[in-house]
């Protein structure tokens, strides 16, 4: 079998990519040390954290709002875009999120967060965000440099998760996120290069999905996961996927599936040992309807561990493990994302407010 032949991830491109892979959950680790330094002291109370930032940055907002969901009285707002949602006050804590720090949707809404007074830190690596953050006197983590943005989602999670904790706006020891990292890593063993097909989820799901479409259909606790796998499809596998959440599949999706899809469409689903009844019933019968009647080619991964940390973290790598074996049955190269280099740099506009924000805070662009 194609993924089980070694001399596969000798090219130069899948043994970079893969350096990435596996340096994932120290990554989430070293993430959580590099923001010990930073204690906010926000004058007002805070009532709700919005994240800004867009692409694989913008994942850290969804991944920790889903890790945290049960341990926090606030909503997250992980809002995508240039401005920020008009309905925001005052005791909103706005968490800015850019691994270049040169996007210029991010650094759009920073500049909006500041003009409006709101409490704030930001993560990146470096770029114009980390100039403009200590002209504004803006908190920031600074995150190791030199990865791919979608690999550093980690090490921005870890920064998050640690900031947010140590303001107590999360309840969440440290070592209880470290214990995640030890048990995720059972996970990533798992489906290492060297584990066989036979016995490696993250090829056996590869191979049935690397030449169609793939849906990716989660529930609620992983369905931050979904996005991350559906976005690592798009950019390391150059393909195309979609990210649906249950109970909504059900009432929609669910529709428009039939026996001819089957050679060009599949579906992946996230899994759990602890899914509430009604989501379990539900996830079932959708698979059997999907699989034995319609003949879809359905794959389950299930997120290992009895925590909601170690499930998130665990399913994310070997999701992440997923969109990499799929781009070597592709013959892609997982590193280059060429034309999102392409959209960001043409469009003017963009260049044209990274001038001015570099312009209005007196910095080099
Ligand atoms: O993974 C990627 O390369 C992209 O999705 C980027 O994350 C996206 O373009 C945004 O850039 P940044 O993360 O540097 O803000």
């Amino acid at each position: 079998m194609m993924l089980d032949e070694l001399n596969l991830y000798e090219k130069s491109e899948a043994r970079e990519f893969l350096a990435q892979l596996r340096a994932e959950l120290d990554g989430f680790l070293e993430g959580m040390k590099s923001a010990e330094a930073i204690s906010l002291k926000p004058h007002r109370n805070i009532t709700s954290i919005v994240f800004l930032g867009v692409g694989g940055s913008g994942i850290v907002g969804d991944l920790l709002s889903d890790i945290t969901a049960k341990r926090r009285d606030l909503p997250i707002i992980c809002h995508k875009d240039y401005s920020l949602p008009p309905y925001l006050t005052k005791d909103v804590l706005a968490v800015a999120v850019s691994y270049s720090g040169n996007t210029a949707e991010t650094l759009s809404a920073i500049v909006e967060a500041y003009d409006a007074g709101l409490p704030m830190f930001g993560i990146t690596s470096g770029g114009l965000m980390e100039k403009i953050c200590k002209k504004m006197g803006i908190p920031i983590v600074k995150v190791r440099d030199g990865l791919l943005p979608r690999m550093a989602v980690p090490h921005m999670l870890g920064a998050a998760v640690s900031v947010l904790t140590n303001a107590g706006l999360i309840k969440m020891s440290a070592d209880e996120l470290r214990n995640a990292v030890e048990n995720a890593r059972r996970a990533q063993e798992s489906v290492e290069v060297h584990v066989g097909l036979e016995s490696n989820i993250a090829k056996q799901v590869a191979n049935q999905i690397y030449n169609k479409v793939t849906f990716i259909y989660s529930h609620g606790l992983l369905s931050s996961v979904g996005y991350r796998l559906k976005c690592q499809l798009n950019e390391n596998a150059k393909m195309l996927a979609v990210n649906q959440c249950l109970p909504e599949i059900l009432h929609n999706d669910i529709e428009g599936w039939s026996p001819a899809l089957a050679n060009c469409l599949a579906v992946v689903v996230l899994r759990h040992k602890d899914e509430p009844l009604a989501v379990k019933e539900a996830l079932d019968r959708m698979e059997v309807f999907l699989g034995e009647q319609l003949g879809i080619s359905v794959s389950r991964i299930v997120g290992d561990g009895n925590d909601d940390a170690t499930k998130i973290l665990s399913s994310m790598v070997i999701c992440d493990y997923v969109s990499f074996y799929t781009a070597m049955m592709r013959g892609v190269n997982p590193i280059r994302v060429d034309r999102i280099k392409s959209m960001r740099e043409g469009i003017i506009s963009n260049s044209r407010l990274l001038e001015q924000v570099a312009k209005r805070f007196e910095v080099k662009p």
